[in-house]
């Protein structure tokens, strides 16, 4: 029996706070105690917060994408991630023209079933919808994948859905239970401005964001919300990233139309500023970060609970690969890292008073366990695995590459300072990160298989 206690540390919990021991036995939290005996593997967590290890339902591992892979693949993500607190990472499996959604799953969970250090989970994305797609995405429940993704854009990426199709997923998504991400950017305007800025030799990064602004956003996620409402179908809105598309979703929620809605950290601190940097292809990601009135309006979302789940996006690029656009931003491959740092982020936000750590552990990892049909995960309770955080909201940490774990080799989280530290991640009862030290394994992640999303039996609550 593999036994470890957690000494009067103060247990974080979707809700409240209160100091207690955790016992863990074989991975799994067995009680929740005053006075447990000291046994097997003993932490002192007095005067640190117990967290429960996050859970990072946006990355892009291994993917394939605009021409090149990202750079992260399941050992490099997954060590990352550890660093950062999080312990388990849902990694999006786009669909492959003339390849089973079955054979897509199983390609994959082959490569993270050798790489993986941290438990994980997939979503689909769907980019040709047909009656046979039907089918596999029904089959794909046996998989325990229960989440689709579909793209109102990246045509020419083969990725993008239309308006019918989208409309159709979300009705059969209603119909059988299963949840539909979606990323909503307007394709037909921001194709039309890129070919414009392009031959108009506006080649910058800058024209990244100009082609992918505020409306081109906002009137994605209007659309979005309208058929949410009209078909009374549920919507996970991903990487929601500017003002307008937020009112949209804040109006909806309080009219009761089923809409999540998630968004990643980078739109919390970067503006669409970083575009007029020297470095600005290090930022190009889709959706691009706004201007500071989206900026405020989704840190407003943020502390509100108007923003359900706080995700990364997580799909970084080494510097070779960006520099593939260096004389087009179209050819920049989108993506930024972030599995590393969601965590500490938020949790800085808590140490300095704009949140509170119930808030961030709500959006980091109760939320997206919840939503995603994850019940193992989320939180620190009896009968959950002990995926666990150790956090001592003294001391502040600055981030520089050289203290990141991305295959990248640079982050757009350069010189960001954050407050508090992660001193140990634990997961299903071992520590995998102490300080600066990785202990855990390639291989140690199992794959997660899912339930369908708790939002169809409970509502959004
Ligand atoms: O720029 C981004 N976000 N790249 C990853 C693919 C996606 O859009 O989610
Ligand atoms: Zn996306």
């Amino acid at each position: 029996m593999d036994v470890m206690v957690i000494k009067e540390g103060t247990i974080v919990t979707p809700y409240s706070m209160y100091q207690a021991d955790v016992k863990v036995v074989d991975g799994v939290i067995t009680a929740i105690a005053k006075d447990i005996e000291p046994e097997g593997t003993v932490i002192d967590a007095k005067g640190k917060l117990v967290l429960p290890g996050a859970v990072d339902v946006h990355t892009h591992l291994e993917l394939p994408f605009n021409g090149t892979t990202s750079a992260d693949d399941y050992y490099d993500g997954t060590v990352a991630a550890a660093f950062g607190g999080t312990t388990t990472v849902f990694n999006y499996l786009n669909q492959i023209k003339g390849e089973s959604l079955h054979d897509r799953y199983l390609r994959d969970k082959q490569s993270a079933e050798k790489k993986a250090c941290i438990d994980y989970a997939f979503h689909f994305g769907i980019t040709n919808w047909n009656e046979t797609t039907k089918q596999e995405m029904k089959e794909a429940v046996n998989d325990g994948v229960t989440s689709f993704k579909v793209y109102t854009t990246y045509r020419e990426d083969n990725m993008m859905m239309d308006e019918a199709g989208l409309c159709e997923i979300l009705a059969y998504g209603k119909e059988e239970n299963l949840l539909i991400c979606v990323h909503a950017e307007n394709n037909p305007l921001l194709e039309y401005r890129r070919k414009k800025y392009a031959e108009e030799g506006h080649t910058s990064p800058w024209y990244h964001y100009l082609s992918r602004d505020e409306m081109v956003e906002a009137q994605a996620d209007k659309t979005i919300v309208y058929f949410a409402e009209k078909m009374n179908a549920p919507v996970y809105i991903v990487h929601l990233a500017n003002a307008e598309g937020y009112e949209e979703v804040k109006k909806a929620k309080e009219k009761g139309i089923p809409v999540l809605a998630e968004t990643c950290p980078q739109y919390l601190e970067f503006t669409s500023d970083v575009y007029k940097r020297e470095d600005a292809e290090k930022f190009v990601c889709s959706p691009p970060m706004k201007g500071e009135e989206s900026r405020l309006a989704l840190r407003e979302g943020v502390k509100h609970g108007v923003i359900d789940v706080m995700a990364t996006d997580h799909c970084p690029f080494t510097l070779e690969q960006k520099a593939l656009g260096k004389d087009d931003f179209r050819k920049i491959p989108n993506g930024c890292m972030g599995v590393e740092n969601r965590y500490p982020y938020m949790l800085s936000m808590a140490v300095n008073g704009e949140l509170s750590y119930s808030d961030v552990v709500r959006m980091c990892c109760y939320h997206p366990a919840k939503y995603f049909g994850c019940e193992t995960k989320g939180s620190i309770e009896p009968g959950k695995d002990a995926d666990l955080v150790i956090f001592n909201p003294e001391g502040e940490i600055t981030v520089t590459a050289d203290n990141m774990h991305t295959k990248a080799e640079y982050t757009i989280w350069e010189g960001v300072t954050t407050s508090g530290q992660i001193e140990k991640t634990i997961a299903r009862g071992k520590i995998i990160t102490d300080g600066g030290t990785f202990l855990g394994h390639a291989g140690d992640g199992r794959y997660l298989k899912r339930k369908k999303s708790s939002i169809f039996k409970e509502g959004l609550k």
